[in-house]
């Protein structure tokens, strides 16, 4: 962890305690919910008494590395209401086929041991469940209200011996790879409401690691993501989390490191914060894609990035919708949709050898298309980013692809200082930025 000692060391002195107190295995210590500083919203969370859960069902695990997943559905069934669902430690949870445990309610999921998903891919292609957006599919969904998913151990592992799929997919054709039809998502939260989940670890997962989508007031912290191709060949679409039809959720103190998006908010994501956190050799923070379908209309708002660190990322936060043109069809395909992003705020954010602060691009188009970066009508407004240091590997702060369609407005950057091969950067590309803040546009991008 080399940012512990460069870069992170000006925030709050709590974030310094639990960087001190990493594991070297994790690089980071959970703080329990109950412990944890009130300034995130829903935490410290107050779940209904111990007394109200007295079903506790332990899942066994199935023989001789067979399936557990039917072990597991049937202990949600008789303790995912007003009980407990422990996972022991120790033990390792063999997932071969599609689970979903939805409409849980006031339950605590105690994950102490691992769950390792089967590497059987023609299994996956041929039974992965819908998630309701962009034709993406998971191999679990998880849902229910006043839901504590957690690790009392610290050890609870999620793997989704994802080194098949990224053997798998970098083997495909290049207009196949972003979004390989029926590929599966780890797990998605799907109607989780007024929960918390924290103190997990995900490991290579099979594509994105977690959608929230129909979720509202969800607490997610002290999550470790990992993702690394061990091949290192890129990690397509290993994002870390991404919020569909989503409100009021927070990420706090995540850790990633993967080959795509850190956490990413897409259609319908208001409410939004992430804290506290750290992102490695993916994209950064992302807003979008958005603005696939041509007859939606699509809203990001109210977003707020705080106090993030970013070590070899593409950018530390970007924005990307698709033109104004459609061309093909979802899930790699598509444009011409409207929406707005707006009431946006990146605070406090450390960059170490990142190629830029901040990106926007309305140029998303199907696989090997490219122009029609002025057609988006998709409105970007009321952005602004405050407080970064770092490097960057361009010069310049901020590359800002507006649509002339939809020219970008009130645009602010403030106290901006980076460096670029240890100069002071001050170049900021634009197009079709009617109004800035704080920083005036020097260029064009080329
Ligand atoms: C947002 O969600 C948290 C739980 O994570 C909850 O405590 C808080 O009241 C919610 N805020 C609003 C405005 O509903
Ligand atoms: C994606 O879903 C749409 C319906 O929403 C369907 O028309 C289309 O064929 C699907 N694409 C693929 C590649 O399955
Ligand atoms: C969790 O997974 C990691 C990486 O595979 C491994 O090092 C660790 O031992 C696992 N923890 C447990 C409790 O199995
Ligand atoms: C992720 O795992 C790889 C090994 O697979 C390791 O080299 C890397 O340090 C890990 N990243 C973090 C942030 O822990
Ligand atoms: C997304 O938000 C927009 C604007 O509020 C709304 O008109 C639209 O119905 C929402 N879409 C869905 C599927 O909820
Ligand atoms: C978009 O770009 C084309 C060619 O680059 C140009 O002719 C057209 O005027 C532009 N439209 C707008 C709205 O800027
Ligand atoms: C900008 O960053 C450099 C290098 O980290 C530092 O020496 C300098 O004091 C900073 N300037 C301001 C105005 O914060």
């Amino acid at each position: 962890m080399r940012l512990l000692t460069s870069s992170l060391l000006a925030v709050a002195t709590w974030v310094q305690a639990i960087l001190a107190a990493q594991s070297s295995r994790t690089g980071y210590a959970i703080v329990p919910y109950d412990r944890a500083p009130s300034n995130y919203p829903g935490a410290p969370w107050s779940f209904q008494p111990d007394t109200t859960r007295q079903r506790i069902c332990h899942v066994p695990v199935a023989p001789n590395g067979g399936d557990s997943a039917p072990a597991i559905i049937k202990a949600f069934q008789e303790c995912g209401h007003n009980g407990k669902v422990i996972f022991d430690e120790h033990q390792i949870y063999h997932i071969n086929s599609v689970m979903t445990t939805t409409g849980l309610s006031n339950v605590e999921v105690d994950v102490r041991g691992t769950l390792l998903w089967s590497p059987d891919i023609q299994y996956w292609l041929g039974h992965s469940l819908p998630v309701g957006y962009q034709n993406q599919s998971t191999a679990w969904i998880f849902g229910g209200d006043k839901v504590h998913l957690y690790s009392s151990n610290q050890a609870g592992n999620f793997s989704g011996n994802g080194q098949v799929w990224y053997d798998f997919i970098s083997g495909q054709p290049h207009g196949q790879q972003s979004n390989y039809p029926r590929r599966p998502h780890q797990i998605t939260f799907n109607g989780l409401t007024n929960s918390v989940v924290e103190g997990l670890n995900f490991w290579q997962s099979q594509m994105w690691t977690m959608t929230l989508i129909h979720s509202n007031n969800v607490l997610l912290q002290d999550i470790y993501v990992n993702n690394t191709n061990h091949k290192h060949e890129l990690d397509f679409n290993t994002d870390g989390a991404d919020t569909i039809y989503a409100n009021n959720i927070t990420f706090a103190r995540w850790v990633v490191d993967n080959g795509d998006d850190g956490v990413t908010w897409k259609a319908n994501s208001t409410n939004i914060g992430v804290f506290d956190s750290v992102f490695y050799s993916g994209s950064g923070l992302a807003m979008g894609s958005i603005g696939q379908y041509p007859d939606r209309y699509e809203i990001i708002e109210n977003i707020h990035v705080k106090n993030c660190a970013f070590h070899n990322t593409w950018n530390a936060v970007w924005a990307k919708t698709w033109t104004g043109v459609q061309k093909g069809y979802p899930p790699n395909g598509g444009g011409g949709g409207k929406g707005i992003i707006k009431n946006i705020l990146f605070e406090d954010l450390t960059l170490d050898n990142v190629q830029q602060l901040w990106y926007v691009n309305q140029c998303t188009s199907f696989s090997g298309q490219v122009g029609d970066c002025n057609t988006s009508k998709f409105q970007i407004q009321d952005v602004t980013v405050r407080n970064a240091k770092g490097t960057v590997t361009q010069n310049y702060a901020a590359k800002l692809q507006c649509s002339g369609a939809a020219p970008c407005f009130n645009m602010a950057m403030e106290n901006i200082n980076l460096t670029y091969q240890g100069n002071k950067v001050t170049r900021y590309l634009c197009d079709f930025v009617s109004s800035t803040i704080g920083f005036q546009c020097t260029q064009h991008p080329n």
